[in-house]
């Protein structure tokens, strides 16, 4: 064994479905305004018992069940998420772990919207140097904690969930090397931290969109051109294109800018909206469940966000 692959993928969508028109009663703006600039229909909001734990834990167990695994048989658990601010408890990770009965160590990633595909290298990394068998990599956000429903450059982007997939050992590699990098002096476009102005809130997640959208559209399609020259290959060899669910716009434009508007691309984000860490695997979700991909499909994997940052690779669907 030399390689690692994505053997089993679970999600969690939070119960409470609210529409544009819900956001609306609050934010100055209009629900064909939403649809228009971000594609956004609908978004999940978890409700106080579907906390970051829970969504994570029953994500991770459907992504074992998925792949025929047993909770014995996870070796690391990595966790990715950028909402772990609120009331769940200080080690995440370990809380996820016992509540699925895992046993190994288990960590947590902040790397924002690139956080999924960070920790699915990470995990890869670990599995293909032996150190682990097999790595759980859980993407869960409660960016609704998050929210100044009065803010009209976030109120309507951003939504709750977990997607979680199952890294095994595997004799071809199948999750390929992470192109990562990012903006540092734009770390101020996309910020969490106690305002002033709501004393009475915890963090709250502030934007600068316009910033956030150039950046984006300048920087995305080379680092797609790089992952794919990495493995020698083109964008219509690629299957799928999952990447973090934004906004359809930059997905849309960063698809069509790199020869990849002729694959099958994620759109989760229209029903889902922007769930930060878990938008890739809960995509890839959709996708499956809709028949648009299958197991054992080439995808390439594009996490990007506040940092800002971004982390991308091509790995074959579980
Ligand atoms: N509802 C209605 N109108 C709004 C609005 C809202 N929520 N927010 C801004 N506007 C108005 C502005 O007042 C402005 O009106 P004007 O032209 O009459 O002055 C106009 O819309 C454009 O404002 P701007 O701030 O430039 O908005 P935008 O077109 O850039 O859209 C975002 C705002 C947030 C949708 C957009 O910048 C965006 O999608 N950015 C990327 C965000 C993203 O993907 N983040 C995720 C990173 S992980």
């Amino acid at each position: 064994m030399s390689g690692a692959a994505m053997v089993g993928l679970g999600v969690f969508r939070p119960r409470r479905v609210v529409g544009n028109d819900e956001i609306c009663r609050v934010l100055d703006s209009t629900p064909e305004w939403i649809v228009r600039r971000t594609g956004i229909s609908t978004r999940r909001f978890a409700q106080a018992d579907e906390t970051l734990a829970e969504m994570a834990a029953t994500a991770g167990e459907k992504a074992l069940a998925d792949a025929g695994a047993s909770p014995a048989e996870v070796d690391r658990v990595i966790i990715a998420t950028m909402s772990h601010v609120g009331d769940d408890p200080v080690d995440l990770p370990s809380a996820v772990a016992a509540r699925m009965g895992v046993r190994a160590p288990a960590v947590q990633v902040s790397a924002a919207c690139s956080g999924f595909a960070v920790a699915l290298r990470l995990a890869a990394d670990a599995v293909t140097a032996g150190g682990a068998r097999t790595a759980l990599v859980i993407g869960v956000e409660r960016m609704s904690d998050l929210l100044d429903p009065t803010d009209r450059s976030t109120a309507f982007i951003f939504s709750d969930g977990a997607g979680a997939v199952l890294v095994a050992a595997s004799r071809r590699p199948q999750i390929g090397p992470a192109v990562m990098g990012g903006q540092p002096s734009l770390a101020e476009a996309i910020t969490v931290r106690r305002r002033p102005e709501l004393p009475d809130r915890g963090p709250v997640i502030r934007m600068q969109g316009p910033t956030v959208f150039r950046w984006a559209l300048t920087e995305l399609p080379g680092v797609v051109g790089q992952i794919l020259d990495g493995a020698g290959l083109t964008a219509g060899e690629v299957d799928a294109f999952i990447p973090h669910q934004a906004n359809l716009r930059i997905i849309d434009a960063v698809a069509q800018s790199t020869g990849l508007g002729g694959v099958v691309v994620a759109r989760d984000i229209v029903e889902q909206a922007n769930t930060s860490a878990a938008s890739i695997p809960l995509a890839m979700e959709r996708m499956r469940s809709s028949g648009q991909v299958k197991r054992g499909d080439l995808a390439l994997l594009l996490g990007f966000g506040a940092g800002l940052s971004y982390a991308g690779l091509l790995a074959t669907l579980p």
